[in-house]
């Protein structure tokens, strides 16, 4: 069964504990990166630990959570190796595993509901990267961190 990172700012703190609680009864082992408790953070200092976690080899993807999910995505994609995507519907959480290896996904709590969000979520742990052309543009983007 899979790791997953799994962190957040004040903005999605309810939404994260939620998920992990749901990720766990769903049988996946589960490497919170903060935050504890509710209290204000800077979203990137969140975003580097579980985007680390990912590329450390730690956990086998991740989950960032803030309230858009737009300031997670931005910090997470500086971190090379990072393929994080912003996914609000459940189509895009599958292809962004299966064309794009998406290794981190990223929720606002503001912008969709919990139920949704754990659609999306089940939606990508789900899928499986489909290589072939895609792997090639894969390395595409790998090869634009330099
Ligand atoms: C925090 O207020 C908010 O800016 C943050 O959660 C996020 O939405 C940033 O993109």
């Amino acid at each position: 069964m899979k790791t997953i990172a799994i962190g957040c700012d004040h903005g999605g703190f309810e939404l994260k504990e939620e998920l992990k609680k749901r990720l766990t009864e769903e049988g996946y082992a589960t490497l919170d990166q903060g935050i504890e408790t509710l209290h204000s953070v800077d979203y990137p200092d969140i975003a580097v630990k579980v985007a680390h976690a990912v590329t450390g080899g730690e956990a086998d993807c991740g989950i960032l959570i803030c309230g858009t999910g737009i300031g997670m995505s931005i910090a997470a994609n500086k971190v090379r190796g990072i393929r994080a995507a912003l996914c609000t519907d459940c189509y895009s959480a599958r292809m962004t595993k299966e064309h794009n290896d998406a290794n981190i996904i990223t929720l606002g709590a503001r912008t969709i509901g919990v139920e949704l969000a754990w659609e999306i979520v089940k939606a990508y742990l789900g899928a499986e990267f489909q290589g072939g052309r895609h792997a090639n543009r894969v390395k595409k983007i790998r090869q634009l961190e330099g």
